[in-house]
């Protein structure tokens, strides 16, 4: 299955890296390219999405899994491709369920942000699938400078995951009291 995930990768790759180019864009401009490229956007993360999950599914029929997990590398492959296809699938739910007011105030950079996380975490993916068929780039060389070498594991510690846990719940808090202000 190697060369199947080899080759389908690059349409997930492509795709979400329009797509980062597209939000930013339309998170700085209003103009007429802007808009038309927005109106693109819902197909475009879709098609990007499906290409993911199924790269992400191919990738799984690779290697037996107790091989891939066995490494750090591995493993960090694994967790890298996860949040990429979570983020792209929470920035594909907002802007199709939000529609054209997701670029309203400050939620244009929300979604620039997470345009930009998802655009990091693709790259990141990528370098380490680089790594596990020893094609190199200087992302690791960057990621070692940052303080996480990518051949070890990357562990986050329990005071941020408490700290992300914490944020979630008081983030999702505010969205239903926002929400049940404007229904008064
Ligand atoms: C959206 C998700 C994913 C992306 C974008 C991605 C990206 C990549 C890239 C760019 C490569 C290097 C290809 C090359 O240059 O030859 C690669 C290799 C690899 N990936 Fe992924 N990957 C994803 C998900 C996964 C998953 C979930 C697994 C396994 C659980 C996986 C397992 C592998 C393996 C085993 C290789 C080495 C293939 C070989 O030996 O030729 N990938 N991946």
């Amino acid at each position: 299955m190697a060369p199947y995930h080899v080759v389908l990768v690059h349409f997930p790759i492509a795709l979400w890296m329009t797509a980062t180019l597209a939000i930013v864009l339309r998170a700085f401009s209003t103009g007429a390219l802007a808009r038309t490229v927005d109106r693109a956007l819902v197909p475009l993360l879709s098609v990007g999405l499906l290409f993911g999950v199924i790269a992400f599914a191919v990738g799984l029929m690779v290697w037996p899994l107790e091989t891939i997990s066995a490494s750090a590398l591995g493993r960090n492959h694994i967790l890298g491709a996860s949040w990429t296809v979570a983020c792209w699938a929470t920035v594909l739910f907002v802007r199709w369920r939000c529609g054209e007011a997701v670029w309203n105030g400050i939620s244009r950079w929300v979604m620039a942000g997470f345009a930009l996380v998802g655009g990091v975490l693709l790259g990141i993916t990528g370098t380490l699938g680089g790594h596990l068929v020893g094609i190199y780039t200087d992302v690791s060389n960057v990621l070692r400078l940052l303080g996480w070498d990518v051949y070890t594991t990357y562990y986050v510690p329990n005071v941020t995951l408490v700290i992300i846990v914490v944020a979630s719940v008081l983030l999702l808090g505010l969205g239903v009291w926002s929400r049940s202000k404007k229904a008064i």
